[in-house]
């Protein structure tokens, strides 16, 4: 039986009290003053501190079992199964974050001199060359700094080749599925383009007849996602390819679901000819609650003179950063990336090498496809699209009939799942399936995990014809009970730092 910690802690501010502090040998803590003080020293004058900032002063054990409890009261990916769908949750080696946090890495500047930043410009230039490898394009840019980042920079190419080509005005319209991420018609829209969709046919794949329906001369692209949000891969990205390429676009990989293609398929052999790669999702780094992440973009040899300034070159001895690049898009991201989230999945894909990232593609097929048909058969799920159809990384359920017959809604499952001690899938995405329910169990968790959240499935759709009530009010073991997320996501109800919650109190007096 599963029941979070639950502790009545605090903010750490109003912990503090007047005079406790941490054990530093008093040789250290002059050391430490003095070193604060020249670099302080070295600041401009209007921007020296004069005085030590308020911040609240506490015991070094007080602060231990500060941090030790709002851990407890929270679930991550190194607590168990984390199955958000189309978001590959995996477990991050530590190994990544040893590397990452190195001296001799994270102190480095990115005013330095390219002579003296020789070895982090080997790390990135080689990272770029393996991404590329994977992927199957020519060159890669490491700078943007999320997927959707990476879409931005990829419709932005797109405008580039068809400016370039003389046709940009007529290319207008930029193709996507209806099974899409946001971000896509989203980036797409803050590029300038007008977003067309094409429907899903019976199989969750994109519509031929639709596709060619949909494109013509004002096309500029199209954005896809393979395996797609249902898990689904493309079978007809051959023929899509040449639908797209024969129109006059350009055919854009969106790379949240490489994670099952990994050293085993190539974006770029498929016909795609700008790929991003969403680092934080395959490449294993700590990710959610919105960053930190990096969405490098790979480009097929034709696009590689747009990409952004600076390139990282190599003349056969020296790295160095490249900005005499005439047809480049210009910067997309100060200076070249989100340098320790790339360093972590350079260390990822040094560790485990191309068989390695083989097995994680396939262990991430089967965990994802021994899940599906350990759920099909749960009262009240379906397998919306085709399925006998094996899926890739992911599949997604509907609890459409389920809500319909006992008033429990696939909201309701995902908070049922916590009281478990489970995370919940990704809920109502893909949009083309009603109540859904997207799992994506990736390759780290075994197989006692999987077996455990599916028979807390089982059960919770159990419950809700039995006792429907107790999965309407769940969840009921967790540090914090049902939240009105109305209010939670509100930016006037919630105090997001002290100095605002102090405010907010003060006008409430
Ligand atoms: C299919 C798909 N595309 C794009 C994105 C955007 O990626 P990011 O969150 O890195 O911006 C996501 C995010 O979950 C996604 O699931």
């Amino acid at each position: 039986m599963f029941k979070q910690a639950s502790w009545d802690e605090p903010v750490i501010f109003s912990r503090g009290r007047k005079g406790r502090r941490g054990h530093i040998p008093p040789k250290a803590e002059q050391e430490i003053r003095q070193a604060l003080g020249d670099l302080n020293s070295l600041l401009p004058k209007n921007m020296q501190r004069t005085s030590r900032p308020r911040l609240p002063e506490l015991s070094e054990v007080e602060v231990m079992r500060h941090f030790l409890r709002l851990s407890e009261m929270n679930y991550g990916v190194d607590s168990g199964l984390y199955p958000l769908g189309s978001c590959t949750m995996k477990y991050n080696p530590k190994i990544n974050e040893l590397l990452a946090s190195l001296p001799s890495l994270n102190m480095l500047n990115p005013y330095q001199d390219e002579s003296t930043v020789q070895g982090i410009l080997e790390i990135l230039y080689r990272l770029e060359r393996w991404l590329a490898e994977i992927t199957g394009t020519h060159e890669v840019c490491l700078q943007p700094a999320a997927g959707a980042h990476g879409e931005l920079l990829g419709t932005l190419l797109m405008r580039a080749h068809h400016k370039l080509n003389g046709d940009y005005e007529k290319r207008s319209e930029i193709i996507v599925p209806d099974s899409a991420h946001g971000t896509n018609p989203a980036s797409a829209a803050m590029a300038g383009f007008n977003v067309v969709v094409v429907p899903s046919d019976d199989d969750g794949c994109v519509s031929l007849g639709a596709l060619k329906a949909a494109v013509s001369e004002r096309t500029a692209g199209l954005m896809l996602t393979n395996p797609n949000t249902l898990g689904i891969f493309e079978k007809n990205i051959d023929e899509i390819a040449r639908i797209v390429h024969e129109a006059g676009g350009l055919l854009y990989y969106d790379g949240a679901n490489l994670n099952p293609l990994l050293c085993k398929a190539r974006p770029g052999d498929m016909g795609f000819d700008i790929v991003h790669i969403n680092i934080h999702k395959t490449f294993s780094t700590p990710h959610g609650g919105g960053g930190p992440g990096a969405g490098p973009v790979g480009v097929t040899e034709e696009l590689a003179k747009f990409l952004p300034i600076p390139r990282i070159g190599f003349n056969g001895t020296r790295y160095c950063l490249d900005y005499d690049k005439p047809h480049s898009i210009g910067k997309i991201r100060g200076f070249y990336g989100n340098i320790a989230v790339l360093l972590r999945a350079y260390a990822y894909i040094l560790s485990l090498g191309n068989e390695g990232l083989k097995e994680v593609a396939e262990v991430s097929v089967l965990n994802a496809n021994y899940l599906m048909k350990k759920l099909q058969g749960a009262k009240g799920l379906t397998l919306p699209y085709n399925s006998v159809r094996p899926r890739k990384h992911e599949c997604v359920f509907s609890a459409k009939l389920l809500k319909s017959e006992t008033g429990v809604s696939a909201l309701n499952i995902a908070k049922r799942l916590l009281d478990f001690g489970l995370h919940a899938p990704t809920i109502y995405f893909p949009l083309i399936v009603e109540e859904a329910l997207m799992i994506e169990p990736t390759e780290t968790f075994e197989k006692e995990e999987l077996d455990r959240f599916t028979e807390n499935m089982h059960k919770i759709c159990e419950e809700a014809y039995t006792t429907p009530e107790t999965v309407l009010q769940a969840p009921h073991n967790t540090a914090v009970s049902k939240l009105d997320e109305v209010k939670a996501s509100h930016p006037r109800t919630m105090a997001l730092s002290w100095r605002m919650h102090l405010k907010k109190n003060a006008q409430k007096t």
